[in-house]
């Protein structure tokens, strides 16, 4: 048998949870809900948080009212995204399922994929990710999806970093430019109780213009790109890589 894919393997989730999903983060997620129908300019009631992880926008949206299914093929972060939710008693519909597979013909009115959770495969499969977000949103419904851009990532390019944490634990990241700068290859040193965790993954850098070609492919004839959440241009100040892509009605 092969040896799993990063995103498949349990303990990456979980020993980088503490980094990637610190308290902060959560607040961050229900600010960035409030941006949602800002960008798309339409109010929405049926959502797909495609790749939910511990639920930082799922649980916010249910709690001002939408109907949320929330997709992630991580068992350890869908239990941590259920904990929360049950805390506030929220209905969400958690769903443990591939992003490659996931299809729920013309059932919601806005698709989010966010915090980079795209990229992760070849070229085909990624295409067919987003296809089946493509499928599975309503006519006239929109596609919200963030990601590092290429640009950024060359403007601002730090082949290392650390981060140390109050209660101790530190992160080393080295990055690296890969296949023609295809992909970016991160690499993590964990530092836990004097135990080292080393991790290595690699995701697509897409240009604001490769991105807006891929979601064409997929189907979406009306793709506008912003450089945040916040809706500040893609030029240079763009903090991250934000498409909006709308399904044409019927
Ligand atoms: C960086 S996290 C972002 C989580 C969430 N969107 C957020 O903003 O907090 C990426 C998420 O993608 C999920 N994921 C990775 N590969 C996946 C796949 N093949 N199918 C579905 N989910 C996947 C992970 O389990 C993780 O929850």
């Amino acid at each position: 048998m092969s040896r799993p894919e990063w995103f498949e393997d349990e303990r990456f989730w979980e020993s980088t949870y503490p980094f990637i999903f610190e308290e902060e983060r959560f607040a961050a997620g229900e600010a960035e809900v409030a941006e949602l129908a800002k960008l798309t300019g339409s109010p929405f009631r049926r959502v797909l948080d495609l790749c939910c992880g511990p639920g930082r926008h799922s649980i916010p949206l249910a709690r001002q009212g939408a109907r949320v299914t929330a997709v992630d093929r991580s068992p350890f972060l869908l239990e941590k995204a259920k904990s929360r939710a049950d805390l506030e008693k929220l209905d969400v519909e958690w769903v443990q399922e591939d992003m490659r597979l996931f299809v729920r013909p013309d059932e919601f009115d806005l698709v989010i994929s966010l915090f980079t959770s795209f990229g992760y495969f070849g070229d085909e499969e990624n295409l067919t990710v987003l296809r089946n977000v493509f499928r599975s949103l309503a006519p006239g419904g929109f596609f919200i999806i963030d990601v590092m851009g290429k640009e950024i990532v060359a403007r601002s390019f730090a082949a290392s970093a650390v981060e140390k944490k109050s209660d101790g634990s530190t992160r080393v990241e080295t990055r690296e430019i890969i296949d023609d700068w295809y992909r970016i290859r991160s690499r993590w040193f964990l530092i836990q109780d004097e135990k080292v965790t080393k991790i290595t993954f690699d995701t697509a850098l897409y240009s604001g213009r490769e991105l807006v070609d891929l979601l064409k492919k997929a189907g979406f004839e009306n793709v506008k790109l912003f450089g945040s959440l916040q809706g500040i241009s893609y030029d240079l100040r763009a903090q991250r890589l934000v498409a909006v892509a709308r399904k044409s009605g019927e």
